[in-house]
């Protein structure tokens, strides 16, 4: 098929996920064009081929054989994340794959194969690298108005959302550590700036049916002193924020609705005047030194562009998909980001087993 500037793309499953990726690129400021849809379930892929008048499959053989498609997007179950994956490429197209892009240790193997033998047409869904508030706080913090960071603290909160299908079944690769982990991992790892040297967690499985793990801890460090704390809960009464930041110089959070960054942070003229630790007991009355009338400034950005995060990771996945495939510009999670996510995952799995983790 020769190339034009727009991208014929198909999309593989077509449930919640699925139908998002249809419109969001879609509708993207980059050309696409939805030429052929897939489902197993026939009725999905024909009426949302109805919607947009393209081809409807419900086998996925017949749809990558689709001479008309350049690009497919997976979002089928997440167990056949992989071999989906290797199914669309060895018929020469190119993948964007769903997260988790890989389950199983087999998964993990697997895909490392395929970027051995189609380095240039596996791209990796972690959409969630685009969010709104988490591009804006990654420009705050290397302004350096918070100064060097201590600890970031990422955390998913579901307030007693007491999931039921596949997804909260580790039989079908569910459980948080595979909905929601791969997207606050690869954004830890983003902000820890290397790949982790120490993984450290604790998986509960408290409030959902299934057998899923409902309630994640992970703490990831690397070379530096940044601690780099993530959690993932369905039972938190009281949810809190969604990011909070450390620095040496302030602070920065946002909330779960990702609208506003919460900034306080000292006057960027103020310089700390040097003062030494006694070995001395304090003189009576005066106890421990306090700096008072630090010059804080506090602010509220409210987070742009201020469009729902939930639009704008798609729309700016497809934009930055087109700038890789048409413009050689590479796309920003790069398949060692995405693999890094794989591993600190299958060790995080390693570290808990007392769950039944699909194999
Ligand atoms: N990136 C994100 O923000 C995000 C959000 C939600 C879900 N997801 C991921 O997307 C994937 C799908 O999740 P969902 O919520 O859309 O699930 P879903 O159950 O709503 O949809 C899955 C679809 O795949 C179809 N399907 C199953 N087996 C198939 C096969 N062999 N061939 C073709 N179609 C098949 C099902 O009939 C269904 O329509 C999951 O892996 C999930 O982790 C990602």
């Amino acid at each position: 098929m020769s190339q034009s500037s727009s991208i014929n793309f198909g999309v593989c499953g077509i449930g919640r996920m699925g139908r998002a990726h249809a419109k969001y690129f879609s509708e993207s400021a980059s050309p696409y064009r939805l030429v052929a849809v897939c489902d197993r379930e026939a009725a999905r892929s024909r009426e949302l081929a109805e919607d947009y008048n393209c081809k409807a499959y419900d086998d996925i053989n017949q749809f990558c054989d689709d001479p008309d498609m350049e690009l497919v997007i997976i979002s089928t179950p997440s167990l056949l994340h992989a071999k989906n994956a290797q199914l669309a490429l060895d018929k020469g197209k190119t993948v964007l794959l769903e997260k988790p892009i890989a389950v199983t240790t087999n998964d993990y193997l697997l895909l490392q194969k395929l970027l051995q033998k189609y380095p240039e047409r596996l791209f990796f869904g972690h959409n969630h690298r685009f969010e709104p508030a988490f591009e804006n706080a990654r420009e705050i913090v290397a302004s350096g108005l918070i100064g060097k960071p201590v600890l970031v603290k990422l955390c998913k909160h579901h307030d007693f959302m007491r999931r039921n299908d596949w997804q909260m079944r580790l039989d079908c690769g569910g459980g948080q550590l595979s909905v929601w982990g791969p997207h606050l991992i690869d954004q830890g790892l983003q902000w820890l700036g290397e790949p982790a040297k120490q993984v450290h967690s604790q998986l509960q499985r408290v409030l959902t049916p299934g057998d899923g793990d409902d309630h994640v801890k992970i703490s990831l460090s690397g070379t530096g002193p940044l601690l780099v704390e993530i959690e993932i809960s369905n039972c938190v009464a009281i949810p809190g924020p969604y990011c909070t930041i450390y620095g040496d110089r302030g602070a920065l959070l946002y909330q779960q609705n990702q609208k506003n960054i919460e900034l306080k942070y000292l006057s960027p003229e103020f310089v700390w005047d040097d003062i030494e630790a006694s070995s001395e007991a304090p003189k009576p009355g005066e106890g421990m030194h306090r700096d008072h009338n630090l010059p804080w400034i506090s602010e509220i950005r409210p987070v742009q562009p201020e469009i729902s995060m939930w639009a704008q990771v798609e729309i700016a996945m497809a934009i930055h998909l087109y700038n890789a495939l048409r413009n050689n510009i590479p796309f920003p999670v790069s398949s060692s980001d995405a693999m890094e996510v794989v591993r600190v995952s299958e060790l995080v799995k390693a570290q808990n087993p007392q769950f039944n983790w699909a194999k």
